[in-house]
């Protein structure tokens, strides 16, 4: 008891030392700079003084530039104390510079800093936008207390890989229009280039097809467990939207379209699509459902043709992303229109249909120009020329598409499915994803162009 007090005050002494000291570190290194930038540019020379953002700026950019400039006009002016002026004004000048007789690869950019000036040098908008993301992040990294100091410093920078995508699935859950955008924010502060919208399934079809309106008056709402309704879809006006967007921000949108599978909503709203042409509602729980197109039947093709058509007129990506993934077979085995297909076609069993479903719509999308994605299944029964190879079930379907000379984006369970706790994948490990396994020759190499990460929605 005699104790106590002293021991109380050494205590209270030694938090107040620890706390003074931390508080002494903070304070010291308040302005030192930080070099954080996702992902880490390519080269970085740091010097030495840090150009404070205050008051007034000026932003000037060539006429090509003119959608950068604003985005960064209005990313600066959303930051306390700064407001843009005319350039005899400004304290603090940013150029977007246009410099065609320098060669940049792969949406490449430099940007310097200096102490009064700030130049983005790019000969694509691609690089300019790439540009404005590390000048985001570095403005953003460099705050303190409401006050920008960028460091002084020289970035040279391009991708690694020509796709950097993220997946969402708006068919699970539905997000709306402005939660998209926000996510093409993102996409474009990572340097990512391409959204995969996934946009049909088992338990909603999200997109409006004026000459199919039951795919959304029935296919986009499911009855859940608990009596309520869920669901909505995208109208044209809203993709528009939203591709528009993210052109703005020379992002890709790539729409997926599922077939044969995870088809159970489209056949819940015309049921003549599926071998027994049995109603089935939309799927409210999670899972792989048999419910899927019938192969045998012209009408699926003419359908799905139909479908396409619009979803092409809608999407200048060249690429349609057509699923391919978890199909079973169950309802094929036992429709005689699959049976005949498969011996009218020589075909040797149900993989072997599933590879003339695929080749069927594939045939059809590049008369249109356009070439497929699949998940790795689409592998399974013949993989069909031309056809992009989404591998997911680990590297193994992408090594093994680009040993057939297909070209393969990586995005395995193991690394790229933002759906897994934390526990199996951290943001470490996502970091850490190199999308070229070892034992590929150079060649084999160039045709993996990039990864994907998923953001499934279950
Ligand atoms: C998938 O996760 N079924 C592609
Ligand atoms: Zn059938």
């Amino acid at each position: 008891m005699k104790n106590q007090p002293s021991f109380h005050l050494l205590f209270i002494l030694a938090i107040s030392l620890i706390l003074a000291a931390c508080n002494e570190r903070t304070t010291s290194s308040a302005r030192e700079a930080k070099w954080g930038i996702i992902p880490k540019p390519q080269k970085l020379i740091a010097s030495e003084g840090a150009l404070h953002l205050s008051n007034n700026f000026t932003v000037e950019a060539p006429a090509r530039f003119r959608t950068a400039e604003k985005e960064l006009s209005s990313f600066l002016a959303g930051k306390t104390q700064l407001s843009q002026t005319n350039a005899a004004h400004a304290n603090v000048k940013i150029y977007l510079l246009m410099d065609s007789m320098r060669s940049f690869k792969n949406e490449g950019y430099s940007l310097e800093v200096n102490q009064a000036e700030v130049k983005l040098t790019s000969n694509t908008e691609e690089g300019i936008h790439r540009a404005l993301a590390s000048l985001k992040q570095l403005t953003l990294l460099n705050e303190t207390d409401g006050s920008y100091f960028l460091p002084c410093v020289k970035i040279e920078d391009w991708a690694s890989f020509e796709h950097r995508g993220l997946l969402l699935d708006c068919s699970r859950h539905f997000f709306e229009v402005d939660v998209i955008k926000k996510y093409i924010d993102l996409l474009a502060f990572y340097k990512m280039n391409t959204l995969h919208w996934h946009l049909t399934e088992d338990q909603g079809w999200r997109i409006a097809i004026d000459k199919y309106p039951k795919l959304t008056e029935i296919g986009a709402y499911r009855t859940e467990a608990d009596g309520s309704i869920y669901g909505g879809f995208y109208s044209k006006e809203d993709i528009k939207e939203i591709v528009a967007y993210a052109t703005s921000k020379q992002i890709e949108v790539i729409p997926e379209i599922e077939l044969p599978g995870h088809s159970q909503a489209a056949v819940a709203a015309y049921p003549h699509l599926s071998c027994t042409g049995q109603s089935v509602p939309v799927a409210n729980d999670w899972g792989v459902f048999k419910e899927i197109y019938c192969a045998g039947n012209d009408s699926v093709f003419i359908f799905l043709e139909d479908v396409l058509t619009e979803v092409m007129e809608l999407f200048p990506s060249d690429y349609i992303h057509i699923g391919g993934d978890e199909a079973p077979k169950v309802r094929w085995a036992e429709c005689d229109k699959c049976q005949r297909r498969i011996s009218e076609e020589g075909l040797a069993g149900a993989e072997e249909l599933q590879s003339y479903f695929i080749r069927r719509i594939q045939t059809f999308l590049s008369e249109n120009g356009k070439q497929i994605i699949g998940w790795d299944e689409i592998l399974e029964g013949g993989l069909a020329k031309g056809a992009l190879v989404q591998s997911w079930r680990g590297m193994e379907g992408g090594i093994e598409a680009v040993k057939h000379g297909n070209q393969a984006i990586m995005s395995p369970t193991s690394h790229a499915y933002f759906d897994y706790g934390l526990d199996a994948i951290d943001l470490k490990k996502v970091y850490s994803f190199n999308p070229i396994p070892a034992g590929l020759s150079k060649e084999e190499q160039k045709l993996i162009i990039g990864g994907e990460c998923n953001m499934w929605t279950e």
